[in-house]
């Protein structure tokens, strides 16, 4: 079967094709990201509106895109999958009008996916774990531990109790000046960066060790940055001392929950499962106790439809679909 993978949730329009015939078992047929970075760099983050506005210029093209790098046609779609939330509704919205547009004119079944198993399931696109496995899903708008019991079968063990990881690494990177989005920026300057040079305090939730929190990492540096100490580094030793600050952060948590939940496979996803030193330390650290991580490529840690057709692809292949009155969801739980 060929599914139809739409993702508008935030500031990426994206669409793919997957070729599947059994649960989690799927060829990437095409992948395709109309990227906004351009558009919502001048303002140092996301403007909804602007995010909107623009998918519904892409979206069409991203989705003719895909299916022509694909090889086929709209004919031979056998189900379309969309995320439905959660994200910034309006951006939602125009992927899941754009999906059930599809769906009617061409009668076929759509079913609306929550964006966070697409970031779950996104390891099987390229990898076989096998289930359950650990996931720790870490994006702009996410940190959070799962277990991935089974399909459509998740347990939440831990998340963040203020902001994203992600959220961090932007932040960061804009009270440094360095642009935007400051994740990537963060880990190329750090890899020339003294990890020790300046020491940034790890935040530890007390009472709930599967939990994670970013915001007092992010003040430390704003209070550093205000110092003259903190002014007189060199921003490659800031990134590096910061972003080892977060890695460790995400690294215990992760490790800890494996070891409770006696799981074997550490699955890395979202955005910031991008960053270099986080494979590597959480790599490391999970080899010593003889676990193994997987990540997705970075194509398909950070937004992707490919994910969301995964995601979609076992209750296709079930024969279920959605009524096209499902609507989106901004906080739409998992
Ligand atoms: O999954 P994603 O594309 O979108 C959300 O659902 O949020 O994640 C985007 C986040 C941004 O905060 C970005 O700064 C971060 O992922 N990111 C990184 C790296 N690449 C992207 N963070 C750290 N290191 C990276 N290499
Ligand atoms: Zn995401």
């Amino acid at each position: 079967m060929l599914i139809l993978g739409i993702e508008s949730s935030c500031d990426d329009a994206a669409a793919a094709v997957i070729e599947t015939e059994r649960p989690g078992v799927a060829a990437i047929r095409s992948s395709v990201i109309a990227n906004q970075d351009e558009i919502h760099r001048r303002y140092g983050g996301i403007v909804p509106e602007l995010a909107s506005r623009n998918h519904v210029i892409t979206i069409l093209p991203v989705i003719e895109q895909t299916l022509e790098a694909a090889g086929c046609g709209l004919g031979d779609l056998g189900g379309i999958a969309v995320t439905r939330g959660p994200g910034l509704v309006g951006s939602l919205l125009v992927g899941l009008m754009c999906a059930k547009g599809l769906a009617q004119s061409l009668g076929l079944a759509m079913v609306g996916v929550n964006h966070i198993e697409g970031h779950l399931l996104a390891p099987l696109l390229e990898h076989r774990p096998v289930m359950p496995f650990l996931a720790l899903v870490v994006s702009g708008g996410h940190t959070e531990l799962f277990v991935v019991e089974n399909f459509g079968r998740y347990r939440r063990l831990g998340r963040t109790r203020d902001d994203a990881a992600g959220e961090a690494f932007d932040k960061v990177a804009k009270l440094m000046g360095l642009g935007y989005p400051g994740g990537r920026i963060i880990d190329e300057l750090a890899r020339r960066g003294n990890r020790k040079r300046v020491r940034i305090p790890r935040a530890r939730v007390r009472g709930a060790p599967l939990d994670f929190s970013f915001s007092g990492v992010k003040t430390a540096m704003a209070a550093l940055l205000r110092t003259e100490a903190g002014a007189a580094a060199a921003h490659e030793d800031l990134a590096a001392s910061f972003q080892e600050a977060v890695v460790e952060m995400l690294v215990g948590p992760a490790l800890c929950a494996a070891r409770e939940a006696g799981l074997k496979v550490i699955a890395l996803t979202g955005g910031v499962a991008a960053n270099s030193r986080l494979r590597e330390r959480l790599s490391e650290a999970a080899a010593a106790q003889g676990r193994e991580v997987i990540a997705p490529s970075l194509k398909y840690c950070t937004d992707n439809a490919a994910m969301i057709a995964m995601a979609g692809s076992y209750r296709l292949l079930r024969g279920e679909r959605d009524s096209l009155g499902i609507d989106a969801e901004a906080a739409l739980r998992l």
